[in-house]
């Protein structure tokens, strides 16, 4: 069945490793039918890239959702305009800061609001919002995850306080984008945020899911390309998991061992990035987390919003926000980190640029 020249595979892990070499062949060929010890020397790889980098420390981001209205309409996400059964909810400021409060006596030194695009929380209600979290926890880094602005809201948010900017290009090939999002929206003005966002200073975070409908190998390189290009600290990947409420009802979920070999490729590209465990990647598999550690991840997001609340922020069916996945459950967390060797870090766990690589080859 393998007409593959033995130990391919790991030359190209252990050029992606020595020198973040992957060509296009390459990275095909490692997304493809590779044996379970190949697929092993790859996370090991990864995990070894990530421990060197970090010293088998987790950073801990305190995830608030802080509003699940949205004026858009993306095929994909269970918040679209369209879905009508998904019940609203919109945080105050107040609501939010207690959310902080106790998030901070939990150790959480990052808080990240995310949200639809809600119009009610337009630009002075966020930028007071983030003023006032500085302002009581001068100590802590603020993430926006908040959609697409204009690049004068950016500045406001940032000169607000705002440190950090999470916004997933999903993805980089224009045809596909179309596939995903309704002709009102565009990869040209994603794009644009992204570079914005960038040049404002923000630490910046893209990423896509893994598996959308219409994504392909192909769409996946354009994607890595995308992502060589706009340089982000950060990057965010998770399976693509169906939400009922959505024109893609009736497609698939997407792939663990894909997900997992992109955390690895990105980590082997990317030793410096931020590379979280996503609540998608737990959500498809209960074991995910730790795998998406294992595999060269080193940040996870616990969910820091209001129980009886945060199960609204229905993204896909089944999406998970308790135990491990919510900040009351963190005991839990650092246990299960402490199954595999990792403890978690009580740092802002800002971006820094290591000298240019680590390990060039001799
Ligand atoms: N499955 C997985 N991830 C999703 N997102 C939105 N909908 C889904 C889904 N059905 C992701 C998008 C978005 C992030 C906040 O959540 O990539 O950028």
């Amino acid at each position: 069945m393998i007409f593959r020249e033995d130990g391919k595979i790991r030359d190209i892990i252990r050029r992606l490793s020595a020198c973040g070499e992957l060509k296009r062949q390459d990275f095909f060929l490692l997304m493809g039918d590779i044996s379970p010890e190949e697929e092993q020397t790859l996370f090991q790889a990864a995990r070894a890239c990530s421990a060197e980098r970090f010293g088998r420390k987790i950073y801990l981001r305190g995830l608030i959702e802080i509003s699940n209205i949205c004026k858009n309409n993306c095929y994909y996400c269970g918040i679209r305009r369209g879905n009508k059964e998904a019940e609203r909810y919109r945080m105050s400021r107040e609501e939010i800061l207690a959310c902080c409060c106790n998030g901070y006596r939990l150790g959480f030194r990052t808080f990240v609001l995310q949200g639809g695009e809600d119009p009610l929380q337009d630009d002075p209600w966020v930028e007071d919002t983030v003023a006032a979290i500085r302002e009581r926890y001068p100590g802590c880094a603020v993430t926006l995850s908040l959609g697409e602005k204009s690049r004068e809201s950016y500045k406001r948010f940032r000169r607000a306080g705002a440190d950090r900017y999470l916004l997933r290009h999903e993805t980089a090939d224009p045809r596909h984008y179309r596939q995903l999002h309704p002709p009102e929206m565009s990869l040209e003005n994603r794009m644009r945020c992204l570079r914005d966002l960038k040049e404002l200073g923000y630490q910046t975070g893209t990423g896509m899911m893994i598996g959308s409908p219409g994504q392909t190998l192909e769409t996946l390189w354009e994607d890595l390309e995308f992502i060589r290009r706009l340089r982000p600290e950060m990057i965010g990947i998770g399976p693509y998991l169906v939400h009922h409420g959505t024109p893609f009802a009736d497609q698939k979920n997407g792939s663990l061992t894909w997900t997992l070999r992109l955390l690895s490729v990105l980590r082997l590209l990317y030793p410096d990035v931020l590379l979280p465990a996503t609540t998608a990647l737990s959500t498809l598999h209960p074991e995910g987390r730790k795998l998406g550690i294992l595999a060269g991840a080193n940040v996870v997001m616990p969910n820091l919003g209001m129980p009886g609340q945060r199960e609204k922020y229905e993204l896909y069916d089944h999406k998970l926000c308790a135990g491990q996945e919510a900040a009351e459950g963190r005991k839990e967390l650092e246990n299960m980190m402490g199954q595999i060797g990792y403890t978690l870090s009580e740092s802002r766990g800002d971006f820094q640029e290591h000298s240019p690589r680590c390990r060039k080859e001799e």
